[in-house]
């Protein structure tokens, strides 16, 4: 229900607003929409939600205007008809990217329809539908499968050639589905995390899938490393704008001093990556968002300040090149039932 709340919070939003004005409280639309949300997605019967709405708006002395609402809509409710309306902040940010066409209307609409979950195969199968990895996920997760998206697999699939020394440090490995897509790949993995919670589900899909990884705990940005490495994947926190399939809230809650932090702290470990890489190594920048600040804003502004670094170009037929970077095209995989959005750029330290 709290899906179907942030998918349709602006269809909602169009709805109340013919029936509100400007200087309604905001606890009262919150109050509508979740009202609206019950009605048009819940079996609760329509007295109990009205009712509902009514007790809790009394503490406003609203009680009245929500019960003349919720009874206006209701009684036009067949005549509703819901349309692909995105949160026009989200939708700015989608169309900055992706400028054709074709692909925003496939974006807009897979908001509104249930993702598809895919599972990768820890080696090549005939019958898989993608990839020679990648499977449809029913119930369960087939034996030596693990759940991964299939931008997530597109990404890796397509960026491994790129390491010339299978000795791979990932550097924000948990839950670890990278990591485990490239051991299957035949990289020997370092797969460090700082976060417990995180690293023990790794844990949990490493002993499920019986493979050994060699995992530490450790905080990237504050960790003294004695080594130098030719590979470097860097999987960085971002805003996961491009999951917003799975996760409708983030399309609402955009906020642009948590993706200036986020910037921040990706700039910081590129930086840190570059400082543990060795000249002619290749380091791969990776996010689940499609905001400019997190993305082409974050290698530019990591170029402009290290003359050290080429960028690659990455041949993919799944993806879509914006400066310095690819973003997965979900379009491509519209056949298959869709894809998250990620961002990778291949970075080589030259001098
Ligand atoms: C996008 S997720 C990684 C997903 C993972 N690569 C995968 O494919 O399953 C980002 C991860 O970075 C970790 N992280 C955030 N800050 C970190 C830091 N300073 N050092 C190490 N890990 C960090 C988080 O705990 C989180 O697990």
């Amino acid at each position: 229900m709290i899906q179907e709340y942030y998918r349709n919070y602006e269809n909602h939003n169009q709805i109340i607003s013919r029936y509100t004005h400007s200087k309604t409280p905001k606890k009262i639309i919150i109050i509508l929409r979740i009202s609206l949300t019950l009605l048009f997605f819940s079996n609760k019967p329509t007295f109990s939600i009205v009712n509902d709405a009514v007790e809790e708006s009394k503490f406003l002395k609203k009680e009245k205007l929500v019960n003349a609402v919720l009874r206006n809509i209701l009684r036009k409710k067949n005549e509703i008809e819901y349309g692909n309306i995105i949160y026009p902040n989200f939708k700015k940010i989608l169309d900055k990217i992706f400028s054709s066409n074709p692909i925003r209307e496939y974006i807009y609409s897979t908001l509104f329809t249930k993702p598809k979950n895919y599972q990768i195969s820890l080696s090549d199968k005939k019958d898989a539908i993608y990839g020679r990895r990648v499977f449809i996920l029913e119930k369960k997760v087939m034996k030596d499968c693990f759940v991964q998206d299939i931008g997530n697999f597109e990404v890796i699939n397509s960026i491994h050639k790129f390491y010339k020394d299978k000795n791979l440090i990932d550097v924000c490995a948990a839950p670890g589905g990278k990591s485990i897509l490239l051991q299957s790949l035949g990289f020997n993995i370092t797969a460090i995390d700082k976060s417990q919670v995180q690293l023990k589900k790794l844990d949990e899909n490493l002993s499920r899938l019986k493979i050994k990884i060699n995992i530490q705990k450790v905080d990237f940005l504050n960790n003294k490393f004695n080594n130098k490495y030719n590979s470097i994947l860097l999987d960085a926190p971002c805003s996961a704008l491009g999951t917003f399939r799975r996760n409708p809230d983030v399309t609402v809650k955009i906020d642009k001093s948590m993706i200036k932090k986020h910037q921040k702290i990706q700039i910081e470990m590129i930086e840190k990556s570059l400082k543990i890489l060795n000249i002619g190594g290749f380091l791969a920048y990776v996010v689940c968002s499609f905001h400019p600040f997190e993305t082409i804003n974050v290698i530019d502004k990591v170029i402009q300040k290290h003359k050290t670094i080429k960028i690659h170009n990455i041949k993919s037929d799944k993806m879509i090149k914006r400066q310095n970077g690819y973003f997965i095209n979900p379009l491509k995989f519209k056949k298959l039932g869709g894809s998250d959005i990620f961002f990778v750029s291949i970075l080589e330290k030259i001098k």
